[in-house]
């Protein structure tokens, strides 16, 4: 079984998402560890609640880069764990090089918008704003840029006449909760391989 590690700075739907898809059986891995950088957070809570293993380095900061130190400590605490695959769910800061050094090609993100459309924060307000009728989510691999991995799974989202900036963005969550489980399934349980930027699942015996 493959040990899987969620970061998490906010509320933690996704990550409650990933735990339920698990915990159903909808994901051959098992997730032992939830970690971030505010001690506050509803995911840390959440976690606790289930009985997960938490690992908060406080942070003042909401965005930007994690110093050298505090990945550091974040990559000793995934290493000691034995983790495998690592989610970002909701996890407001951007890697600089310890973790993705050592968890090469096995860190996993989703993100709210279509990329490579709207990448960075607020990308539901950067699709709304910029009057895309199409848009959604992506789950890709985690590489030193801001949202630039390969893709692994995209679902859109169609921007409704009456939306607001929070009604759209509760629909891409939707479809977040549903793609996020999915990606982490096919990575975990399916052959892949990677062809430059493409990620190219085997075709299942069950699809033509
Ligand atoms: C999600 O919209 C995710 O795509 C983005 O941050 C938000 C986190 O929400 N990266 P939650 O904490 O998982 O509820």
């Amino acid at each position: 079984m493959q040990r899987i590690a969620v970061f998490a700075s906010g509320r933690g739907s996704n990550f409650r998402s990933l735990l339920e898809a698990e915990r159903s059986g909808g994901c051959p891995g098992h997730i032992v560890l939830l970690l971030g950088d505010k001690a506050g957070a509803g995911a840390v809570a959440y976690a606790r609640g289930q009985g997960i293993e938490t690992f908060v380095v406080p942070s003042k900061k909401t965005k930007g880069r994690l110093s050298l130190e505090e990945e550091s400590a974040f990559r000793d605490a995934c290493l000691a764990a034995k983790i495998d695959w690592i989610c970002l769910a909701g996890f407001m800061r951007i890697l600089r090089g310890p973790l993705l050094e050592a968890f090469q090609g096995r860190i996993v993100n989703i993100h709210p918008a279509l990329l490579p459309a709207f990448p960075g924060l607020d990308a539901q307000k950067q699709a709304f704003d910029y009057g895309a009728k199409l848009t959604g989510c992506t789950v890709h691999l985690v590489d030193a840029g801001v949202d630039t991995g390969p893709i692994v799974v995209q679902r859109s989202v169609e921007v409704l006449e009456n939306d607001t900036v929070a009604t759209l963005a509760d629909r891409i969550l939707e479809a977040e909760h549903a793609i996020y489980p999915e990606a982490l399934r096919r990575l975990l349980g399916e052959k892949w391989e990677r062809r430059g930027r493409r990620i190219v699942f085997q075709p299942r015996k069950d699809k033509p």
